[in-house]
């Protein structure tokens, strides 16, 4: 296995438990288990298929744009292991239910997770969201806990019936479990790191809650 997965692993746990890239006691428990799981996990056997998706061409534009010293590390380790990604959609997705554009525009790429990931972890999925310009990712829940990290700047995010707002790049979101959220991309392409922990293996799903 060559090292750019290593790396990616490296920098993103570092990330994670730097002091700024949690907001609370709650959200640094998530994350200490997330990062004690990334430790352990090993690499996936057989690996996983790398795999493009249209909207992966959108991901070297926007990492360019991840100009935050603290992200440099993470960005950079992102670009190296790009060609090893293999780029995912949530199967409950699909034209008919999204639209074409967001199909066209969306996609994640699992670092550690169950399957398709770079290093297998069943007890959590830590990825990378990639939204293009102008999306919305539309309501939906899932039954695992959640953080993203926004690693571009201008995305938009809503969750339960709070207001929409913007997060910093580098500070964190958390969904607990079940909770309806929601994500917009403004006029640039919004990358997020997310952690998974609980209930890996069901997808979100849309939700009937709308504005
Ligand atoms: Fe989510």
């Amino acid at each position: 296995m060559s090292d750019e997965p290593d790396r990616l692993r490296r920098v993103v746990r570092d990330f994670l438990q730097s002091p700024n890239s949690s907001n609370n006691a709650g959200e640094r428990a998530m994350v200490g288990a997330v990062c004690a799981a990334l430790d352990g996990c090993v690499p996936s056997a057989p690996a996983a298929v790398p795999r493009a998706l249209p909207a992966a061409a959108l991901l070297a534009p926007a990492l360019a744009r991840i100009q935050l010293p603290e992200l440099l590390p993470v960005r950079d380790a992102i670009a190296a292991a790009a060609h090893l990604f293999t780029w995912r959609q949530n199967p409950n997705y699909s034209a008919a239910n999204m639209g074409a554009a967001f199909m066209a525009g969306y996609g994640y790429v699992e670092f550690a997770g169950p399957k398709e990931a770079l290093f297998h972890a069943p007890e959590i999925r830590v990825g990378l969201l990639l939204l293009g310009p102008r999306l919305h990712y539309p309501a939906h829940a899932h039954p695992a806990e959640e953080i993203y990290h926004p690693l571009t700047e201008g995305g938009l995010w809503r969750r339960a019936q709070e207001d929409w707002r913007t997060v910093p790049a580098g500070r964190a979101i958390h969904h607990p479990p079940m909770i309806v959220h929601e994500t917009k991309a403004t006029d640039s392409t919004l990358l997020a790191l997310y952690c998974w922990r609980g209930n890996t293996v069901t997808e979100a799903q849309l939700t009937a809650w709308c504005e």
